[in-house]
C-alpha cells in the first residue's frame, strides 16, 4: 500500500497523464481536480487514459531476470542498436483488470498468459519469465494503477506486458540482454460501434497471415504488423476486420487480424484448431469450455469458409474484443448476413453475457479462472 502510493505521488509529478492537466503544485493538485480525471462512459480502445505507473524487469546473462520495480510510465531506454529494432525479437501479451461485483479487483487466468508469453518467448529465443515473476508484475502494475480501473460495466484497465530483446546486436543473433514490461491504459470495446454492435468482417483472398511452420501461433509483435495493409484496405471499404484462410489450401479460416472466429450451426460450434498457425487465445479457450457447459458441441477443426458461409452465426473472441458478434461475411464479393441490422447474434450474446457475468464475479466461477489482486 506505502509502495503504491509513493509510486503514484511520484507518478503524478512526472507521468504523461500530467501533461494532459494544467500545471499545479501537488497541494492544489490535490484540491481542486480529482486524481484521474476520466470520462468513464466515452471510453474507446487506446492511450487516452494511459495508467501512470508501469513495471519493468531487465534480464543479464550474468544475474538472469532481476525482480523488477514499479516506475512512471515513460520511455524505455535503448540503443539503436537494439535487436528489438533491428530484427524484431519481441512478444506481448493482452490482459484486462476489471472491478467486480463482490468489490475486488481481478485479472482474469493470468496464469494462462504467463504460459503463453513463455512459449513465445522460447520460439523467438528468448529467455522466459518466471510464471510467479509474471503475474506478480502485472498484478503489482494493476494494483498501483486501481484509479484507472472503470467502474463495473464500463470497461477495464487494459494490460500490455512485452518482453523485448533490448540489448544491442549488429549481426543476426538473440539480443544479449532482455527487458519486460507491463503498462496499462483505461479502455472501452475494441471496435468503433461499441461491444454488442456486429462488426462486418471480409475474407482475405491475397495475404496469408501465417504459415506452416511460422510463428503465427505466438504472440511475437511481427504477426500484428504485416495485417495492416489487408486491415487498412478492408476498413476503407467499411469492413471493420479480415478473416484469414491458411496459406496451404486457401479453403480454410485462420482468425482475424486481432481475435480468433467461431461459427455456429445450430447447437454446434466449430473454431479451428490450433495447428502451430493460430493464435492460442486465452478468450478463445474460456469460451469452447463455457459453451461445453451450456449445451453446446464445440469442435476445434477445420472450418471452410463455404460452411462458414452457411452457418447461423459466426463471432470473434480476444482479449482485447472479448466475444463480438459478426453482422456478415464478405468472400469473392458475395456477402452475407448473419445478424440483424445492429443486433447482436444470440449465442454471441449469450456467450459474452456468460464470460463477463463470471470474469466480474457475478456470476459464480466454477472454473476457478477469476484472479484477484
Ligand atoms: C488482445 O486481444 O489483447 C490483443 O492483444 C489483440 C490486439 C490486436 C489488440
Amino acid at each position: 500500500m506505502q509502495l503504491q502510493q509513493r509510486m503514484r505521488a511520484s507518478a503524478h509529478t512526472t507521468a504523461s497523464k500530467t501533461s494532459r492537466r494544467p500545471l499545479l503544485c501537488r497541494a492544489q493538485a490535490a484540491a481542486t481536480t480529482p486524481k484521474v480525471n476520466i470520462n468513464w462512459d466515452n471510453l474507446g480502445f487506446g492511450l487516452q487514459d494511459v495508467a501512470e505507473t508501469m513495471y519493468v524487469a531487465e534480464w543479464s546473462p550474468e544475474k538472469g531476470w532481476d525482480k523488477g520495480a514499479l516506475k512512471p510510465y515513460g520511455p524505455l531506454q535503448m540503443m539503436p542498436s537494439a535487436q528489438v529494432l533491428n530484427y524484431g525479437q519481441s512478444v506481448f501479451e493482452g490482459m484486462k483488470a476489471q472491478r467486480s461485483a463482490k468489490g475486488n479487483i481481478v485479472l482474469f487466468r493470468p496464469d494462462r498468459n504467463a504460459a503463453r508469453c513463455a512459449a513465445g518467448a522460447e520460439r523467438l529465443s528468448m529467455p522466459p519469465l518466471p510464471t510467479e515473476q509474471f503475474v506478480q508484475a502485472v498484478a503489482d502494475t494493476v494494483r498501483a494503477n486501481a484509479d484507472y480501473i472503470p467502474p463495473i460495466g464500463k470497461g477495464s484497465l487494459y494490460l500490455r506486458p512485452l518482453l523485448l530483446g533490448s540489448g544491442p546486436i549488429l549481426g543476426l543473433g538473440p539480443a544479449p540482454s532482455y527487458t519486460f514490461t507491463v503498462f496499462g491504459a483505461a479502455v472501452g470495446a475494441y471496435f468503433k460501434g461499441g461491444q454488442l454492435t456486429p462488426i462486418d468482417l471480409i475474407v482475405e483472398e491475397h495475404f496469408h497471415r501465417a504459415a506452416p511452420g511460422g510463428m503465427g501461433g505466438t504472440k511475437a509483435a511481427g504477426n500484428y504488423s504485416p495485417v495492416l495493409v489487408t486491415q487498412l484496405a478492408a476498413k476503407k471499404n467499411n469492413y471493420a476486420d479480415v478473416v484469414y484462410l491458411d496459406a496451404k489450401t486457401d479453403t480454410y479460416l485462420e482468425e482475424v487480424s486481432s481475435c480468433n472466429i467461431f461459427v455456429r450451426s445450430g447447437k454446434t460450434i466449430k473454431t479451428p484448431p490450433l495447428s502451430g498457425t493460430i493464435l492460442p487465445g486465452v478468450t478463445r479457450a474460456s469460451i469452447i469450455e463455457l459453451a461445453r457447459s451450456r449445451g453446446y458441441e464445440v469442435l476445434e477443426e477445420p472450418v471452410a469458409v463455404t460452411e462458414a458461409m452457411e452457418a447461423d452465426e459466426v463471432f470473434t473472441t480476444g482479449t482485447a474484443v472479448v466475444v463480438c458478434s459478426v453482422g456478415s461475411l464478405t468472400y469473392r464479393g458475395n456477402k452475407r448476413a448473419f445478424t440483424a441490422e445492429g443486433q447482436a447474434g444470440s449465442t454471441a450474446l449469450e456467450l459474452y453475457t456468460a464470460l463477463t457475468q463470471l470474469q466480474t464475479e457475478q456470476a459464480e466461477d466454477p472454473f476457478g479462472w477469476v484472479y484477484k489482486c
